[in-house]
């Protein structure tokens, strides 16, 4: 190759990267809307959510939800109770990308820290006084005492938890980027899964010995 045609080439492939760059970056996978989709390859449907209600059927109630209007039972050993304005519960949300959840505390209640895998939270306090914190992937703690009116926001996937640290009865309602964020406890998943993870992996992972691995097993056995 002569000088010339040498760069005329270069010039000709910097114009091919420029045009499929563009390309490459918009072909990336959607984002997952449920925990796991097992391929069926001879399904004849095949999507990442849940098919859509035939139009002519769908009626006002089917954008309406009153399940966030009752206090959930707080009488559990968190005492907290967790209700869900999810894609399951409010099928309109289905694609549209948003959920809640109304989130009741007993006096001393705790959400266990837990992460949502599919969604950032926000946390929005109407009753009671919350602490309401985060662990970074730097395992930083940020955390704050939150009141009526106020807002905490817990970015997508991070471990996070609540306490009501007020003297009465609290509540909050949370708000969802996802139709159906997914929640992992990390107690019921360390501690409780079915079948459980082998003990000997968890007591090397926490540095104890089996008795309190036990311990922790049978104490979150509903
Ligand atoms: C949450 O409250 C609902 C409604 O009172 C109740 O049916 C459910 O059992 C409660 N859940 C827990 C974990 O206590």
């Amino acid at each position: 190759m002569t000088k010339d045609s040498s760069s005329s080439f270069k010039r000709i492939l910097v114009h091919i990267v420029l045009l499929v760059l563009p390309l490459v970056s918009r072909s990336a996978d959607p984002d997952p809307l449920q925990d796991f989709c097992v391929a069926d390859l001879k399904g004849s449907i095949s999507i990442n959510g849940f098919p859509c209600k035939t139009t002519s059927e769908v009626t006002s109630n089917d954008f309406f939800f009153d399940g966030l209007s009752r206090e959930g039972n707080t009488a559990n050993k968190f005492g907290w109770n967790v209700t869900a304005a999810n894609v399951l519960a409010f099928p309109a949300l289905n694609t549209l990308g948003l959920s809640m959840n109304r989130v009741d505390f007993a006096p001393g209640g705790v959400n266990p820290p837990h992460s949502h895998p599919r969604s950032t939270e926000a946390v929005f306090v109407l009753k009671g006084k919350l602490l309401v914190g985060f662990v970074s992937t730097a395992n930083i703690l940020y955390s704050k005492v939150v009141t009526p009116g106020q807002m905490f926001v817990i970015p997508r996937g991070l471990v996070h938890f609540q306490r009501n640290v007020g003297t009465g009865k609290a509540l909050a309602i949370t708000a969802f980027n996802s139709q159906l964020p997914g929640s992992a406890s990390l107690p019921q998943t360390l501690f409780a899964s079915k079948p459980s993870i082998p003990t000997d992996v968890l007591t090397k992972a926490f540095q104890v010995d089996d008795t309190v691995i036990k311990h922790i097993e049978s104490q979150l056995a509903s």
